[in-house]
């Protein structure tokens, strides 16, 4: 579990929209709206432009105040750098960088081409810095490390902010590699031997495709020789990867605490994604390449959430997801990714807007998909409210499943909702004719032998035994309540009708405690 100040922490986050954190009168709103949501964390953008207006004067006087406003609420933080790369352009770099196209050069789509206008992406005109270039590496990194040496004199102590995530949504749109000279030569240089090895030697728990370009591949030789189909998307992979590690070593060496990078997903070719991005299919590279990385997130605004959780939560990297819809699933994805994927942390972008009609058109450019009903049904804030505080509620004896088969969760986005614990199989029917929501989930909690705790949302429950020996279940004692005060405390015992069709229309945490005999 994600530790803080040596103790486990659970980020029950919310992310800021890209502009609200750019002055403190502006996050004023913000700030009320995540003690509506009970949050216990906010993830807020700190740039490049605004910390370094002109080359080596700094400016933190921003930083601090959210440090400060953050405190005054007691909540916790997580920065963003917004630095070389922000959604694969660099709108975050600083006039002096900006302007400077000698020294700091930006991307070559095609030779000699540095801008291009996507039109799978409305129209949008990307351009970025170039992952090839030295000099902005430095400034990147120089940048970076003040913030760190800052952070660390002004928060060290207080450990406001939490985390730091190094760029934003890195990678290159418009081609799967960068078509400079420099990128050219090096592109039919020899792959590095130490990269080449590491493929190999983890090609088991790569994607099929990913596995079999990596196999099929030369032992040494060419990006091309070496990686066949995939040589553009690993080159400019690796070398985007080597520079965030760069910046994040620069980062830690005066701060040390934990770093993330955040992905952009897969959606078509790369180049229709931004390509050299942390996508899952090349996590083996990215944990290789980066070392100073401590998690790799992914953004997951598709549908087949489920899916791109699995994708990320492996090789020893734990879930954390710093962005998501705010639509009708994100309050049940919240408790999945806690109770099945042991996160360190869930938080839904935008969340000032929680709760507000989902706008169709600004839903296209955050790419949430506005044709599905419940993506483009809100959350409500009331429930999202509820989910934080009760997980918060549960947070000491969550801690003490993590990592264990005694905390388990499903919800309706998958399609296999048994939990089998030790003794026991519980089933949450989420398609059952009496259920009348579809955003269902439910997460179980064995706290001993025979007794759960269980947040359950629009969803039959069904108890089983699991123990041949012993086939028969009663239900010795069931009740819903909350959590006082860390004591239980009980607001219906459940029975007679209520515990024989055991339907949850509404989020409730129930205890219940059964019994298994011959
Ligand atoms: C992903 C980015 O990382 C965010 O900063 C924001 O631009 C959202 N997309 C908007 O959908």
């Amino acid at each position: 579990m994600f530790q803080v100040n040596g103790k486990p922490f659970l980020m029950l986050a919310g992310e800021v929209h890209n502009s609200n954190s750019s002055s403190l009168e502006a996050m004023e709103p913000v700030w009320a709206k995540a003690e509506e949501l009970d949050l216990n964390s906010v993830l807020l953008p700190v740039t490049w432009e605004l910390i370094e207006p002109e080359e080596g004067r700094f400016d933190f006087e921003l930083v601090d105040g959210l440090i400060t406003q953050a405190r005054k609420r007691n909540l916790k933080l997580a920065f963003l750098w917004f630095g070389t790369w922000k959604n694969a352009q660099c709108m975050y770099a600083p006039e002096w960088v900006k302007t400077d196209l000698d020294r700091f050069w930006r991307a070559e789509v095609a030779k000699g081409q540095h801008k291009k206008t996507l039109e799978s992406f409305h129209g949008m005109q990307y351009t970025t810095l170039s992952a090839f270039c030295g000099e902005t590496c430095k400034a990147d990194s120089r940048a970076f490390a003040a913030l760190m040496r800052h952070l660390k004199v002004f928060d060290g102590q207080a450990r406001t902010v939490v985390y730091v995530q190094v760029e934003n949504e890195s990678g290159l749109q418009g081609a799967a590699r960068e078509h400079s000279d420099l990128a050219d030569e090096l592109f039919a240089a020899e792959v590095p031997q130490d990269l080449a090895d590491h493929m190999k030697a983890h090609s088991s728990t790569m994607r099929e495709d990913v596995r079999a370009a990596v196999e099929n591949g030369a032992v040494s030789g060419s990006w091309a020789e070496v990686f066949g189909p995939l040589a553009e998307e690993i080159f400019q992979c690796y070398y985007v990867a080597r520079y965030i590690d760069a910046v994040a070593a620069a980062g830690k060496a005066e701060y040390d605490i934990p770093l993330a990078v955040n992905a952009w997903l897969e959606q078509g070719e790369p180049g229709n994604y931004p390509s050299g991005g942390p996508v899952g299919k090349l996590l083996e590279l990215w944990q290789f390449a980066a070392p100073h990385i401590d998690v790799i997130c992914p953004d997951i605004y598709v549908r087949d959430y489920c899916r791109v959780c699995e994708e990320y939560h492996r090789n020893g990297n734990p879930l954390l997801i710093p962005e998501t819809g705010i639509h009708s699933h994100a309050g049940p994805r919240l408790v999945y990714t806690v109770g099945h994927h042991h996160a360190w942390g869930f938080s839904p972008f935008g969340f000032e807007e929680m709760g507000e009609p989902i706008d169709a058109a600004i839903g296209i450019l955050f790419g949430m998909d506005t044709g599905d009903p419940l993506l483009s049904t809100p959350q409500s804030v009331q429930e999202y409210a509820w989910y934080n505080r009760t997980l918060r509620d549960l947070t000491p004896m969550l801690v003490q499943c993590y990592g264990t088969r005694r905390l388990q969760a499903v919800i309706s986005e998958q399609a296999e909702r048994t939990m089998v614990f030790d003794g026991y199989s519980i089933a949450a029917s989420m398609d059952h004719p009496m259920v009348r929501r579809k955003d269902g989930v439910c997460l179980a909690l064995q706290a001993s032998d025979n007794e759960f705790y269980l947040i359950a949302n629009g969803c039959a429950l069904a108890f089983a035994s699991a123990d041949p020996g012993k086939p028969h279940v009663d239900i010795l004692a069931l009740e819903d309540g909350s959590f006082v005060n860390g004591e239980w405390k009980m607001l219906h015992r459940l029975n007679g009708d209520e515990a024989q069709i055991m339907n949850y229309g509404k989020p409730t945490l129930l205890r219940v405690k059964l019994f298994a005999y011959r």
